[in-house]
């Protein structure tokens, strides 16, 4: 039985105040027990906001990190220091990072295996963008990003400490839903890779989340797909009265 896990990715939004008011609103949130929900905050309000929410079971994670421990990279978070102020989880390969700031398949694993090795979980996105899906190449952009994101891990681990995001880039922050059908349908492809690259048992245990405008209207159907096991979602987890919305969805 796999967990659903709801998850908001504030990117490079809200501000001090909005955080802290969302916090406060999160503490005092009744979601389902059957529920992981967690958010994912800018950098400079990561560490407050473990604090803010520490108590409770909703997990804290960065948006990325960088894989070696130290150095000079201006600007740059380690993956060991999202670890050092107490956050439990990481985002790799959004498309954002991998699209307006370049990072590559090599790369984005860099930062997967450095956020495993210091005892991050980790979400790792993959997606295709529109032109791939026109030209019939989603299937092959997404398996591409995912066998180089776990090819080579422990199969245990990978049930336990990674979460698969399918993120179709074209319904990214355009309103654009994949439909439940097109969602179900790279959830099992993406499914039935892990049973083919680990075991059947591996595979069933992988939860696979959906994000691309998900919103309280449409939760429902896409959650009722029988591979999508939880959703990450940008611009509808920024109001805490929509966010609210979709962790009290009970599947
Ligand atoms: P969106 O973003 O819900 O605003 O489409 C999802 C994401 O980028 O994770």
């Amino acid at each position: 039985m796999r967990r659903p896990f709801i998850a908001g990715n504030w990117k490079m939004h809200l501000d001090k105040q909005a955080v802290n008011s969302f916090c406060d609103s999160l503490r005092a949130s009744s979601h389902s027990d059957g529920v992981t929900v967690g958010v994912f905050p800018p950098f400079v309000y990561l560490a407050h906001v473990v604090e803010a929410l520490a108590g409770t079971d909703i997990v804290v994670g960065a948006q990325t990190c960088r894989p070696e421990e130290h150095g000079a990279f201006t600007g740059e978070v380690a993956a060991v220091q999202v670890k050092d102020v107490g956050a439990s989880h990481v985002l790799v390969g959004h498309s954002e990072r991998r699209h307006v700031m370049g990072e590559t398949d090599v790369e984005i694993r860099a930062r997967l295996d450095a956020a495993l090795a210091c005892g991050l979980d980790v979400v790792l996105c993959v997606g295709e963008t529109l032109e791939e899906r026109e030209a019939e190449r989603t299937g092959e952009v997404v398996l591409g990003q995912l066998d180089s994101g776990v090819t080579g891990l422990d199969g245990g681990e990978l049930v336990s400490r990674v979460t698969i995001a399918y993120e179709p880039v074209w319904a990214i922050g355009t309103g654009l839903t994949a439909t439940p059908e097109q969602a179900q349908e790279v959830h099992a492809m993406i499914r039935s890779r892990l049973a083919t690259a680990f075991s059947d048992e591996i595979s069933q245990g992988v939860i696979i989340q959906y994000g691309g405008s998900v919103k309280p209207a449409n939760v429902e159907a896409l959650m009722s797909c029988p591979d999508v096991d939880g959703a990450l979602v940008g611009g509808a987890s920024l109001a805490y009265e929509s966010f609210a919305q979709l962790i009290e969805f009970n599947t």
